[in-house]
């Protein structure tokens, strides 16, 4: 990623054995740095969404295995982490997904030789992640591409719309749902991005400060506009990320993305998901009953948070507390709405899915 005209990881390994990642919750005005040195500190993390996005938890959340480790790596330790670590946020699947091959790797290990193998898994998983993602620039890109050309190619402006913060910030590197723009912008199509606000917590203004920072032309819009600009061509392609994905393809993502997916659908906009597989599900069928939705708390609805005009952090209440309010963080964007999943191994029809995975499965390949 592109943070100041330097690259760095949204998360990398200090030589303490501590983790450094952003604070997500003082982006866009402050780029404040926070180190993670025990389970707790990545638990909280992830919980208050100082690191967030479905691939980074994942990894934050395997770092909190190996700290928890480091500290005792006795069964019991092993298994009362792996719960604590799992229970702080329940919709995205990478977690349990990281935590689980953690599991798989250390438990039949001598408890001596646990911490250190937990570590080199940590940073495999988070390598994978970060070279995942550019797969998936690369996949996406060649769909941009087909795009443009349509269009015309050259000069024409590719219009892409986005909901949520599929970026770098939510991976270790690239991104998901941003890594093709980032590829497109650097190899010369003139591509805007159209930035969902994404209330109630604005992931949209995380989106608009990496375009930014890459450089790449984008305009922020209240969430309720993307019906409109559809319905006025204004929109080449959808692209967002994911937090699970069931066999059918069945995508769960951010709040409001289904309601971008019905447009997209109603104007004959394609809808593309970008996906690492380790956001797959293959446990689950049918997204809309099955995957469970964080309910968060109704006060990211009541309050937003900004710069006052003294210019310093500041909330800024909508309602009064006693006003009941409904926070459902994530909704399903059932199969049938997606054009197509843009993966580390390529693009799939959402039918294609399932058996696609059970040739990586089988160890074929795909
Ligand atoms: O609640 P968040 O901000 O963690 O939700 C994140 C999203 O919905 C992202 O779009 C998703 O995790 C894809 S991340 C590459």
């Amino acid at each position: 990623m592109r943070l100041g005209g330097v690259w760095r990881r949204s998360i990398d390994e200090r030589d303490d054995g501590s983790v450094r990642v952003l604070d997500q919750t003082k982006l866009p005005f402050d780029v404040v740095d926070l180190f993670l040195a025990s389970e707790e500190d990545c638990a909280r993390a992830i919980r208050t969404m100082e690191v967030r996005g479905a691939p980074l938890i994942g990894v934050v959340g395997a770092y909190g295995l190996v700290f928890a480790l480091e500290r005792d790596a006795s069964d019991a330790n092993l298994e009362g982490a792996f719960g604590r670590l799992f229970e702080t946020r329940p919709t995205a699947v990478n977690l349990g997904w990281a935590l689980e091959a953690m599991r798989h790797h250390v438990a039949p290990l001598a408890p001596h030789a646990r911490a250190a193998a937990a570590r080199l898994l940590a940073r495999r998983i988070a390598d994978e992640d970060a070279a995942n993602c550019e797969a998936i620039g690369r996949a996406g890109l060649e769909v941009f591409r087909a795009i443009h050309a349509a269009k015309g190619g050259g000069a024409a402006t590719l219009h892409v719309l986005t909901h949520c913060n599929a970026g770098w910030l939510a991976t270790v590197d690239w991104g998901t749902a941003l890594a093709p723009i980032y590829l497109a912008h650097d190899a010369g199509i003139p591509v805007h991005v159209w930035v969902d606000e994404t209330r109630p917590r604005s992931q949209g203004l995380l989106t608009a400060f990496e375009l930014r920072s890459h450089g790449v032309p984008c305009t922020y819009v209240a969430d309720n506009a993307g019906g409109h600009l559809m319905q006025h061509g204004e929109v080449d392609v959808c692209i967002v990320g994911c937090d699970r994905v069931t066999r059918s393809g069945d995508a769960c993502n951010k709040i409001g993305t289904y309601l971008k997916a019905l447009a997209a659908r109603a104007h004959g906009v394609p809808f593309y998901v970008a996906m690492p597989w380790s956001t797959f599900d293959g446990r689950l069928v049918d997204g809309v009953r099955e995957v469970p939705i964080e309910d968060r708390n109704g006060d990211e609805v009541r309050l937003v948070t900004g710069l006052s005009a003294a210019g310093t952090s500041a909330s800024v209440r909508l309602l009064p507390p006693e006003q009941p309010v409904r926070n459902p963080a994530f909704d399903v964007t059932p199969a049938a709405y997606v054009t197509g999943f843009v993966t580390e191994r390529g693009v799939f029809a959402p039918a294609e899915l399932e058996e696609a995975w059970r040739a990586m499965a089988k160890g074929a390949g795909v």
